[in-house]
């Protein structure tokens, strides 16, 4: 037997030296900036350290949550001994309407009228994925326009897609808020038939959105120059904890006959990050319409996944059908959104303490999981380096990684590299 391994070991091995060298021009790519960040700081033997890298939810213990709601409907799925059958090439059936439904909302018009084309995604980058795809074959200027800064994998997923991708101004680095003069003017400047990219709520990277009012406008604008709004939905409800409220750009949009496409994500406010739930719709003309545009997207589906899969659609069904459960969820929703915004007014409240002179209202204004510090390169390195805090080269800081136990660290250290 013993003498069977060695055998088989030895040609296997052999076997493995390959004379044709099919993969010697493959290049070694750069590692992903984020996921950069997080190896960066598992190496770092400070007991002090901190990651504000990390774009998911953390709690006051600095440990990833798993929402009541979802615990409940995971042991009432296994409770069921449900099939693991495949699903349909546009998912779990009752899925798709429940996501539609949080996304336009409970009296939506368009979905009333049978407007509405849904279907489940691999979350929300894939729903992007396919939204991409869907504008590379069917809007003829295959164009399209996002803000800069913006997601860092918007930029692949839509040039993967097959589309010219040009940058819109959305941020202003002197106030740290929104430019909306400079939005405004670019967006007054797209061609007509170009698609415009938004984030419906809690801007990623710079955690800076809109006013309603500047949504107004913009919808006008977008309007006047036949534009495409593609919303990009990752975070609703975590920017405000009311995911009514966080859908109001989309929604207005919708009322003023916009047609839309829309990704949205359940990783952030379900917490199903790597179950991968999420959902792409298309608000279209008719139900005639709907049809015609619902054969596509499965054209563009069946060959990238053949389907998606069943069990964060099926947790995430059972939520949103269940009313003790829908309610679980929102409180839940709520109390992340609001430890978010405690921990911003925590952090500001401890620069201050430290005797910072800097003027640090932009951390209260933001919302969402992200702050733009508006640090400097070199800063975020002393950072790094001196403290042990762990963040993106742009200055970009996960709140949802301070908890009661480091603000206080972190306002110190913070303090110490830009004063
Ligand atoms: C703006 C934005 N869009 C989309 C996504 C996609 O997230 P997921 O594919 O995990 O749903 C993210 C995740 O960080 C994001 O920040």
């Amino acid at each position: 037997m013993l003498s069977f391994f060695r055998r088989f070991m030895s040609s296997s091995q052999t076997a493995c030296a390959s004379p044709l060298k099919w993969f010697k021009n493959v290049p070694a790519a750069p590692a992903d900036p984020i996921l950069g960040v997080t190896e960066a700081f598992k190496k770092d033997a400070n007991p002090n350290k901190i990651n504000l890298g990390v774009g998911a939810y953390r709690d006051d213990q600095g440990k990833p949550f798993v929402l009541r709601a979802v615990a409940e409907a995971e042991r009432q799925i296994v409770d069921a001994k449900m099939d693991k059958e495949y699903s349909t090439i546009t998912g779990v059936p009752e899925f798709s309407p429940l996501a539609a439904k949080l996304a336009f909302g409970e009296s939506s018009e368009v979905i009333k009228e049978g407007r509405v084309f849904t279907t489940q995604s691999i979350s929300g980058t894939g729903a992007l994925r396919i939204g991409g795809q869907f504008v590379e074959k069917f809007i003829p200027s295959k164009t399209l326009y996002y803000p800069t800064p913006t997601w860092a994998n918007h930029l692949p997923v839509f040039r993967n897609s097959g589309l010219t991708i040009h940058p819109y101004r959305y941020y202003d680095q002197s106030t740290l808020g929104f430019d909306v003069k400079g939005a405004l003017e670019d967006i007054a400047n797209m061609p007509e038939g170009s698609v415009i990219l938004l984030h419906a709520c809690a801007h990623n990277p710079t955690g800076v959105d809109p006013t309603k009012d500047q949504w107004k406008e913009m919808s006008r604008i977008i309007k006047d120059r036949k534009l495409l709004p593609f919303f990009d939905m990752a975070y609703q409800g975590f920017a405000s904890g009311d995911v009514d409220n966080d859908a109001f750009a989309l929604r207005y949009f919708v009322e003023q006959g916009h047609n839309v496409l829309v990704a949205q994500s359940f990783a952030k406010n379900m917490g199903l990050y790597g179950e991968r739930v999420g959902a792409f719709s298309i608000v279209c003309d008719s139900t005639e319409e709907v049809s015609r545009v619902g054969s596509q997207m499965k054209i563009i589906i069946r060959p990238m996944i053949s389907m998606p899969p069943l069990h964060g659609a099926r947790i995430a069904s059972r939520i949103l059908s269940d009313p003790v459960l829908k309610q679980s969820w929102l409180e839940d929703v709520k109390m992340m959104a609001d430890r978010i915004i405690t921990m911003r007014q925590a952090l500001k409240e401890n620069l201050q303490r430290e005797g910072s002179t800097r003027n640090w209202e932009h951390i209260t204004n933001q919302i969402g999981m992200f702050c733009f510090t508006g640090i400097t390169q070199q800063q975020v390195q002393k950072l790094i380096n001196d403290h042990s805090v762990y963040l993106t080269n742009d200055g970009r800081i996960s709140i949802s990684g301070i908890n009661t136990g480091n603000v206080a660290y972190l306002a110190k250290a913070l303090h110490d590299v830009t004063k």
